[in-house]
């Protein structure tokens, strides 16, 4: 079946994106005031539905949208919005934005109605835990410009399109940051794992960094079906660079391998045997989520 992805849900309609209208008084479109979630899905299948509507919901109650509020059946709108697309491999992003105020004002207007947007974008194929099918990606570090919420899935992402610009502008493929205690938070549209003589190690859940669906559905995996020691806490930019193996995590991407940090060779610079155990894992748990 080929793929479409033309096919949007604005407002309680469906409809071709060049049809698709907003009010340039939208405060997302203003303030970038709104938070936004990309839901994976392989040919109809989604991954981590449920968490990722937690996340959102979370997201707008921290911004004082009230979820509630929104009358819509969020699973069958995506469900409808793969199928429009035709259930190929889909990314769905869903934004909802505190609405279109008729004036701009900073403080929260009272009684507007949020605006709800989706569409479905082409993904890559199902990742295989392959070492010889898998990207190997190259990233740069630089220290984390961005605000002190990076826990909410805000539309406000200057700072994240900033470090990853950065880094296109380097020739790689994503940036690494780091806070000013020379510790590692995430990558600018994903998290990072490091692994140390079998040991799976990523940062602590706090403001510096999102809860990442993919982290946290990885995290579960590894530590009810493997045997590796998994631990969340501090990583020093020291251990990131003298890890074995480095990866990203994004709901896009499943678990990519970094075999390059600033030109240098993560461990032996080759994709890791417990990047592969991991992967493989996760394509064979994921769904369960
Ligand atoms: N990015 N950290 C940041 C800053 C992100 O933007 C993302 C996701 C993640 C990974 O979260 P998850 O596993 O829930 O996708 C971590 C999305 C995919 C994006 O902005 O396109």
């Amino acid at each position: 079946m080929s793929t479409r992805t033309d096919i949007v849900y604005l407002n309680g309609e469906f409809l071709p994106m060049e049809q698709a209208k907003l009010s340039p008084m939208d405060r997302g479109f203003l303030f970038g005031d709104g938070i936004y979630e990309v839901i994976p899905s392989y040919s109809g299948q989604l991954v981590g539905f449920n968490g990722h509507m937690q996340r959102m919901q979370e997201g707008l109650t921290a911004i004082g949208i009230d979820f509630s509020a929104i009358s819509l059946n969020w699973f069958e709108m995506v469900k409808r919005l793969i199928e429009e697309n035709g259930r190929g491999n889909l990314g769905i992003y869903v934004h909802v934005s505190r609405g279109a105020d008729v004036k701009r004002f900073h403080a929260f207007p009272v009684n507007i109605q949020p605006t709800v947007f989706a569409f479905a974008f082409e993904i890559p194929p199902e990742p295989v835990a392959d070492k010889t099918k898998a990207k190997q990606f190259s990233v740069q570090t630089e220290q984390d410009t961005r605000w002190r919420h990076c826990d909410i899935k805000s539309t406000s992402l200057l700072g994240n399109v900033m470090h990853f610009q950065h880094g296109q502008e380097a020739g790689v493929d994503e940036t690494l940051l780091y806070n000013e205690q020379q510790e590692l938070t995430e990558a600018s549209a994903c998290n990072v794992f490091v692994v140390k003589a079998k040991t799976v190690i990523t940062p602590p859940l706090d403001k510096q960094l999102l809860p990442g669906i993919t982290r946290h559905i990885l995290l579960d995996i590894l530590r009810k079906h493997s045997t590796l020691t998994v631990e969340e806490r501090a990583i020093s930019m020291n251990e990131v660079r003298s890890a074995d193996e480095v990866w990203l995590t994004s709901s896009s991407k499943e678990i990519v391998p970094v075999t390059k940090i600033d030109a240098l060779p993560v461990g032996d610079g080759q994709i890791g045997d417990i990047w592969q155990q991991a992967q493989a894992l996760f394509t064979q748990y994921k769904y369960e989520y």
